[in-house]
This record gives C-alpha cells, structure tokens and sequence, in this order.
C-alpha cells in the first residue's frame, strides 16, 4: 500500500499532476470492534439450546465495511474450547495468518483474546464469517459481513430503501458436542431438526418493506449440511450480486443456495398490502422440510392469500441450469477492457506460432 502511494506520488511528480496524489492521499480507515463470544440459551426450534453468542446476540453482529477498510476484531473467548473465526470470502491478500482456519491461525484459548486484523482490499459484496473449529458452527457464533463500494464508485443499482441480510441454514436440537462426537465415532449427520432464517424458526423473524419501494436481501447459507432455495410469495428476485461480483440481473422465481454461497438479489413491493411468505425448503433431500419468515408491507391488511409458493426438491438439472444462468455484469466499459484483452491474447499466440 505504501509502496503503492509512493510510486503513484512520483508518478505524479513527474508528470506534474498534483491531483493524482490527492486521489490517493486518504488513508484507508479502520474500523474496531470487540467481540464476547460466551454460551447463552437460545431456543431456535423451540427448545432451549446452549448457543455460541457474540456479545449476546445469535447470529453474530453484523460487519458493516466500505471497500479497503481494515477491520480490527478483538475476540475474546469465554467458551471452555479454544476457539477460531473465520471470515468467508474476504481474500486476505498478504495475509492469509488471519484466515482462521486451522492450519493458518492459532485457535484462542478459553479466557484468552486475539485481535483479527482483516482488510476488505478491493472487495464488495456479501460474506460470513463461522467458528471454524470442533463443530462450533452447530451452535452459533457466525455473522454477515457486508462491504460497500465506496462513494462515487458506481454500482449498478440504484441505493436500495434498505438492505437486509438474511442467514438461511439448517439446524440440529442436539448440541456440537454431541454431534462432533457422533462424527468422530464414524456415524453420519443425520437429517437436520428444522431450517432457521437468522436464527429464528418458522414465521419468526420479519423483514419490513414500504409499498413501492425495492430493497436488498443479501441471503447466505451457513448450514452445516444441506442445501436450500429460497423464494418470496408472490415477488421474483432480481439478482445483482454473487460473493463480491456484480451480475446481470436475472429475475429468479426461486434460487438455490448451496452451503457458504451467498447471493444480493433486489425485491420491489409491488404487490397489495398483505404479509408474504418467504420460504426456504431444502434441496435434494428425500425428506423435504422448509420454515418461513414474513415478508410484512407497512400497509399490511393480513396474511397473503393463496398457497406458499412451491420450489424444486431433488431436481439436479434445474440447480446447475440455474448456476449456468448466472452471469457477471458487464458495463461497456468493462467489455471494451475484455476485448482488448482478448486482442492482446491473439497477438501473443500469433508471436509464438
Ligand atoms: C465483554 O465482557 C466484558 C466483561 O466480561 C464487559 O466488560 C464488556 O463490556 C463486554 N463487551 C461487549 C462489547 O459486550
Ligand atoms: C487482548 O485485549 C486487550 C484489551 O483490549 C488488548 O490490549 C490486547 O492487545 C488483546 N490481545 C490480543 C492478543 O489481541
Ligand atoms: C451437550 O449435551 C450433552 C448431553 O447430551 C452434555 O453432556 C454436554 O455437556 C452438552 N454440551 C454442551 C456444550 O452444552
């Protein structure tokens, strides 16, 4: 980065450009946060559950960050386990000692701290971050990360009225240690005990939309082993992001979400006032189970009428065509760039032939 700025300054030294080295001159911030990660009672599907919290929440907090930001998180673990984050998606460029998996970053002690030092370098888009050790992820401690562009950078996409992120996975009553151990005595998973949307189980979590207005669901899987579609009653989603790259923006009736993926799509409230189902079934599966949340205009007269909405079971087929449909956005000035690098590709093969 420094390396980076100097080189630019001189640059502009010689070329007598003053501006350049303003353009450059801000300093990429940082943003500081402290996390408690303790056991606490949960009762996602109704029972009580002793869940991973950070700072009492389940999921995690959010991370809110604009491209370039470094993000400085300092755990502290009060579990009676060592503990590890890890952060989904974020490259970790010159960094990869802050990955968080085992291998890479030291786990944290029960009673110690560790500080994370990330940074979202030349990124956008929707992430998570999930405990990555001894089966943690089966009782909480994962979180969304979103990354902005920054301002004046364009985005193809008017500002969205709000920007909502939905954590979509599957869940089991029996607790980490219980399931690790049933892993690690060679028995399978098993089927899962019911399906959450962030954190909450059937119609227990509500998104609030104004008539008329489009917003932003940023939707990730952070099950442990199934995947999910998921559909919204009477609405289509248009997609406009997939883990950092902008797409063309398709219009899907339903889309599959496969464990870790995570997907922007934009949803208008076009529809009458009423309260809409939005539905997250699981995929290729035998037995199908499915939860709900409330898609809730402010001028709600009521529950929707008609059926919830039906999605694809165990159909392979439709879920690859749906991935194969999935496109990166191209502006013009993004495919004159390609062409030119497909230009440039020729004349290197016609130089070697
Ligand atoms: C973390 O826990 C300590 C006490 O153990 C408390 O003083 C501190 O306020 C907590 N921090 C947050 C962010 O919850
Ligand atoms: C642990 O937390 C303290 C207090 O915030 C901080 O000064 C220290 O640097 C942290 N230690 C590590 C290893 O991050
Ligand atoms: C999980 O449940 C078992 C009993 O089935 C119990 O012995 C164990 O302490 C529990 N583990 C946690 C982390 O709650």
């Amino acid at each position: 980065m420094a390396r980076g700025g100097s080189a630019v300054a001189v640059l502009s030294f010689l070329l007598g450009l003053p501006l350049l080295s303003v353009l450059v001159a801000g300093e990429d911030p940082y943003r500081f946060f402290t996390w408690n990660v303790s056991y606490g009672d949960i009762y996602p599907l109704g029972v009580k559950q002793q869940g991973i919290l950070i700072n009492g929440q389940f999921p995690g907090p959010q991370i809110e960050a604009v491209t370039n930001d470094n993000l400085v998180v300092n755990v502290f673990n009060k579990l009676n386990e060592p503990f590890l984050l890890s952060w989904s998606g974020l490259q970790q460029r010159r960094n990869s000692f802050e990955d968080g998996v085992a291998g890479t970053t030291c786990p944290i002690p029960p009673g110690a701290n560790f500080t994370y030092i990330l940074q979202a370098k030349d990124q956008i888009g929707t992430y998570f971050y999930f405990p990555s050790l001894a089966f943690h992820k089966a009782a909480g401690g994962f979180g969304g990360i979103r990354v902005l562009s920054r301002p004046r950078i364009p985005v193809p996409f008017p500002p969205p009225a709000a920007d909502y992120t939905v954590l979509i996975g599957d869940w089991y009553k029996t607790n980490h240690t219980d399931l690790r151990y049933m892993l690690d005595s060679g028995k399978a998973l098993g089927f899962p005990d019911g399906l959450l949307i962030n954190g909450r189980g059937w119609n227990g979590y509500t998104f609030t939309v104004q008539p008329g207005m489009t917003y932003r669901f940023r939707i990730t899987n952070v099950g442990l082993a199934t995947s999910l579609n998921i559909r919204f009653q009477g609405h289509t989603m248009k997609l406009v992001e997939v883990e950092g790259s902008h797409t063309m923006q398709t219009a899907y009736s339903s889309l599959d979400v496969h464990l870790g993926q995570s997907y922007s799509v934009l949803l208008t409230a076009d529809q009458p006032g009423f309260d809409y189902s939005i539905v997250v079934s699981t995929r290729f599966t035998t037995k199908i189970i499915s939860t709900t949340a409330v898609l809730h205009y402010a001028n709600s007269a009521g529950k929707a009428p008609g059926p919830l909405p039906g999605g694809p079971t165990t159909q392979i087929d439709w879920s690859l065509n749906q991935a194969r449909s999935i496109r990166y956005y191209r502006s013009s000035v993004h495919f004159l760039f390609l062409v030119q690098i497909q230009t440039r590709t020729v004349t290197m093969k016609d130089n070697v032939t």
